[in-house]
């Protein structure tokens, strides 16, 4: 794995043109916008860097994007591998990795996530304080490769205290009503039972989804910083009937967008 790490970073090093992003960014279903916003664009697909796997899913195009936004160096990935799409853990975590040997510190993410709070409604952004991993793997599980991170890693503030700060103030600078909570990663692709969205809410969680859990562990393995945001597209619990389907998701993250830009475009600048 190692040699796989360092064979693709050899070569983004010899691919990415001017400075070596320290921020990295992983954006969720229909958060790509966000790339608009970066200037002085390069993109990479992911079909010619070696190693990468490829994106299937209907609305994640597979690019990385290195460019200036707020005034600082990031690397964007357009486009993650999902669990449920087949891949292993390895090949989730696997971008990461490769941020990691190319100097990234600090990794942003969003995603799409079924609401369990009831205070919580469609369209609302919830900044992740803190995750519940229900995947039934560890991305760590197998050896460990000293060189990235410790055997047993704490996972105490795997969402960075002062990042959820600086993003309460931004967003109150704004009048952006941000709510906070825990994410429950699980593999998908079914949307969850009433019964499952009601258990969720009951062992801690505030919202659902079928990523991030995987790439925040690697993240906090390799000593980076971590900062994620949930757009809450749809609700579950007993008394909800609503069908979630992956159109409605889709709709009301693209509805969402803009806040999610602002606050992680503002956020990228200040940190
Ligand atoms: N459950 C799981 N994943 C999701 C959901 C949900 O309700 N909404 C968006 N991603």
């Amino acid at each position: 794995m190692l040699e796989q790490i360092n064979l693709t970073a050899e070569y983004l090093k010899n691919h990415i043109q001017g400075e070596m992003p320290k921020t990295g960014i992983i954006l969720g279903t229909g958060l790509g916008a966000l790339v608009d916003h970066i200037e002085d664009k390069q993109l990479i697909p992911y079909t010619e860097i070696p190693n990468f796997p490829v994106s299937t899913v209907e609305g994640h195009s597979g690019n990385l994007i290195i460019g200036n936004l707020g005034g600082k160096r990031v690397l964007g990935m357009q486009g993650r591998f999902h669990f449920y799409e087949g891949y292993d853990m390895k090949q989730v975590t696997f971008p990461v990795r490769v941020m990691k040997a190319l100097g990234i510190e600090t990794l942003f993410v969003s995603n799409a996530a079924g609401g369990m709070n009831k205070e919580f409604k469609v369209g609302d952004v919830m900044i992740i304080t803190d995750h519940i991993n229900l995947f039934p793997e560890n991305p760590l599980r197998g050896k460990n490769y000293n060189e990235l991170g410790p055997r047993f890693p704490a996972m105490t503030e795997a969402y960075s205290k002062d990042l959820i700060a600086l993003a309460d103030s931004i967003a109150n600078e704004k009048n952006i009503r941000i709510m906070h909570g825990v994410y429950v990663g699980v593999t998908g692709p079914t949307f969850e039972t009433p019964a499952e969205y009601e258990y969720f809410r009951i062992i801690g969680g505030d919202a659902v989804g079928m990523s991030t859990v995987p790439e925040v562990i690697v993240a906090n393995h390799a000593g980076m910083k971590v900062f994620g945001l949930s757009v809450i597209t749809d609700l579950g619990g007993k008394e909800i009937t609503d069908v979630p389907t992956h159109e409605e998701v889709q709709k009301a993250a693209i509805k969402a967008q803009p806040v999610v830009v602002e606050i992680m475009r503002e956020l990228v600048k200040r940190s």
